[in-house]
């Protein structure tokens, strides 16, 4: 075993070479070689035939749906498994009894709880990105799952999404070049990543049923990118088809994204599970490519890919090939994970020490820095005897909660126990919950559908709660106040009804900021909320996530100066909630139909290239140093289609501590025959710079990802002529710009 974990991490390193954000080409040729990025093999073909051969039909379409809440049937007599899934995004999932959701009760299903995918994108670091894969991989192996329910990788088209902490980012570069390492990692231990929700799948309002229209352009170059490098980079072996329609089709049963994109365009080989209960047909669904129902509680044979599917093929319906060509696939996965035989199938190992370090290495990088006059952060503990600790998410544990897939875990340390564990026993915590969360008991974790009408008194304060937080501050030296939302709040299957923070929090922060001048305000929250007369009025704001078992002593590190915070957020932050593209232009939610009517104009795109100011621009971070670009460049002039042009630039830490910078290049084309963005980002590269040295970056950029989609050829092309190739440490901080010219 312990030599099954250093050929692994060999392989890792290697891996890493090949993981620089941009050298898409330069990465694919070293892919074949020295990673371990593997296609779904065809040396099986000839035994998956055989059993095939000698399976029933009955047995065939016992394989084709779920014959428990998180299990595919197996045929024993052949020696075929069931198909083990977890879920998800924030570590496996404890384990659900085979026929309800409840829990099943088992004492061996503790495990890691990971940081949020929002917190892992907004570490811009793909090596993270490997790690986290990789250490969920290994988890998923030690509780004998075959498939992780992750990453879930839609665009967050609306700060409203109750999913936005469970996804990435509003930006297809960042989200593509996050997603594939996590998939080779995870899949570099025998398990399957099943990539959802299998697409266009940006809000919970009528998740169910709402037909979701977007021009052609768009869903290319917003929408999919993410999927199709899932499929043609990370050689992902499932996708997993979302709840809603997609242009009146439902998307599990969506003949032009399954069949005709997926398969046919892609070249995907695996299989495409749906979401639970997200079937509506049988025949349709199987022809149009899906290839797993799974479901939520009612007898497994009652589902579409069941009995129906039994008396469909007897009546002649559809083909016993047809059938066969399904379960092939899923015998094709099985065997490719060593499901089913195969030497040294990883074991894995769980909640260890090891995969506590590697959650807090993700939330060390994962937090941002938002705002920091006259260097309030990190805390000066000269003279300081005391430090109010004030806010229900002080002690707010996330792991679990909401709607949906969360983690059983033994550690999550909450920022209270963070700054117990850091800061020296001297130094009096005066402790007070300040606000309450407030649920109407019925709609708990519904809360914030937008669809609730009438008042909500969720916003009063507690007299004295709010007295207790205030005396607390008054009577300390500092005071932080941990604000946010949790993830009873944030959570699938409903949407925010709107971007105010909730329980009253905004009216404590100023009370507590009015007894107390030295108070720090930190955000704990997965998605964007209005927070412009906070920062206003805060000298220092920090913007925290859900951000797994070691997140509190991550962020206390970060509060006490030994992490030099690098987070930068993977979204916009708006001023206000009308200032986004899908609310200015009056296309969220809709009803039975949503049409994305700002086309690619989606997050960053819609404000800078409409000249709206956001509170908080994507890719924007602070240091506790800072950083200079000096000598900009591009290896040459005029490029061809298939160069690869590399960008590059001094950073120089002008500081006194060391710290890491995303360096971030933004392409521009302003004289372009065709609608485009103001600027997009196509590449990135994290450093650690020592203070006072310079660090040389190269971005490599293939001329390739400055394309459009181009829905008349149907082909992605690159207009010919000059581009500026902005480098920034956000997109609104621009430090150089360097112009190329494409032939
Ligand atoms: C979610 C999926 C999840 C599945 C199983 C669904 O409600 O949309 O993301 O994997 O449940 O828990």
């Amino acid at each position: 075993m312990k030599n099954k974990i250093i050929t692994l991490s060999i392989f890792s390193m290697l891996l890493f070479k090949g993981y620089n954000a941009n050298s898409q080409t330069v990465k694919a040729k070293k892919q074949n070689k020295t990673t371990r990025v593997k296609s779904l093999s065809s040396e099986f073909d000839a035994k998956i035939d055989k059993l095939v051969a000698q399976m029933t039909l009955e047995e065939k379409i016992g394989m084709l749906h779920g014959n428990s809440m998180f299990s595919t049937g197996g045929v024993k007599r052949l020696g075929i498994p069931e198909l083990k899934m977890a879920d998800g995004p924030l570590g496996v999932r404890e384990e659900i009894s085979r026929d309800n959701w409840s829990a099943a009760g088992w004492d061996n299903d503790f495990a890691t709880y990971y940081p949020a995918s929002g917190a892992l994108a907004a570490t811009w670091n793909t090596k993270m990105a490997y790690t986290f894969g990789n250490s969920v991989g290994q988890e998923m192996r030690a509780r004998d799952k075959d498939m992780l329910l992750s990453p879930a990788i839609n665009i967050v088209r609306t700060p409203l999404g109750g999913r936005t902490y469970e996804y990435s980012t509003e930006d297809p570069f960042l989200n593509k070049k996050m997603a594939v390492p996590l998939i080779v990692g995870l899949q570099d231990n025998d398990v399957m990543a099943c990539v959802k929700h299998f697409a266009a799948n940006n809000q919970e309002t009528n998740r169910d049923f709402v037909d979701v229209q977007i021009d052609e352009r768009t869903l290319r170059e917003i929408y999919l990118p993410a999927f199709e490098a899932a499929v043609k980079e990370a050689k992902a072996y499932s996708i997993m088809g979302a709840y809603n329609k997609f242009r009146g089709e439902y998307l599990c049963e969506n003949d032009y994204m399954l069949n005709t994109i997926l398969r046919d365009e892609w070249g995907f080989k695996g299989v495409v599970v749906s979401d639970w209960a997200a079937v509506h047909s049988t025949v349709k669904t199987l022809k149009n490519g899906l290839d797993i129902e799974m479901g939520t509680p009612k007898p497994f044979n009652e589902f579409f890919l069941a009995d129906k599917l039994i008396a469909a093929a007897k009546a002649g319906e559809i083909s016993e090939a047809e059938i066969d060509k399904h379960v092939k696939r899923i015998l094709g996965v099985l065997f490719q994970v060593k499901a089913m035989g195969g030497k040294d199938r990883v074991k894995g190992s769980i909640a260890t020490e090891a995969h506590y370090q590697d959650a807090y290495k993700i939330a060390a990088e994962a937090i941002v820095l938002l705002k920091n006059d006259h260097n309030a952060l990190p805390l000066q503990l000269n003279g300081v005897k005391s430090i109010a600790v004030i806010g229900n998410n002080a002690t707010k544990k996330n792991a679990l909660g909401g709607f949906g897939a969360g983690v059983k875990t033994k550690r999550e340390i909450t920022p209270l126990e963070g700054l117990k564990n850091r800061l020296p026993s001297s130094i009096k915590i005066n402790y007070a919950e300040g606000y309450l969360e407030r649920y109407d008991k019925k709609n708990k974790g519904k809360l914030g559908d937008i669809t609730l009408n009438g008042p909500v008194t969720i916003d009063k304060l507690d007299p004295e709660k709010l007295e207790e937080a205030i005396n607390a501050a008054k009577n300390s030296d500092v005071a932080i106040v941990f604000a946010g939302s949790n993830r009873d709040y944030e959570t699938e299957a409903s949407d925010r009804r709107d971007l105010k923070l909730p329980f009253g929090q905004e009216e404590l922060i100023k009370k507590v900021l009015a007894v107390n001048p030295r108070t720090i305000v930190v955000m704990i929250a997965g998605a964007p909320f209005e927070i412009e007369e906070i920062s206003k009025e805060t000298k220092a704001l920090v913007w925290s996530w859900f951000n797994g078992s070691e997140g509190g002593n991550a962020l206390a590190d970060v509060l006490l100066g030994k992490v030099n915070p690098s987070g930068k957020l993977p979204w916009t932050m708006p001023r206000e909630i009308m200032d986004s593209p899908a609310h200015a232009t009056k296309s969220f939610p809709g009803d039975k139909t949503v049409t994305y009517a700002e086309g690619i104009l989606v997050g960053y795109r819609w404000f800078d290239t409409k000249n709206i100011a956001p509170m908080y621009p994507f890719g924007y971070g602070l240091s506790y140093t800072t950083f200079a670009f000096e000598n900009a460049k591009a290896d040459k002039k005029e490029y061809d289609n298939d160069d690869i042009i590399t960008v590059s630039v001094d950073v120089k830490n002008t500081g006194k501590v060391d710290g890491k910078e995303v360096v971030q290049l933004y392409a521009s084309k302003s004289d372009s025959k065709i609608q485009r963005a103001a600027q997009e980002l196509k590449g990135f590269k994290k450093v650690l710079v020592k203070a006072g040295e310079n660090q040389k970056v190269t971005i490599n950029v293939p001329v390739k990802e400055l394309a459009y989609y181009n829905v008349t050829s149907k082909k992605w092309v690159v207009e010919p002529g000059s581009y500026t190739l902005k480098l920034g440490t956000s997109s609104r901080d621009i430090k150089k710009e360097v112009v190329v010219l494409i032939k």
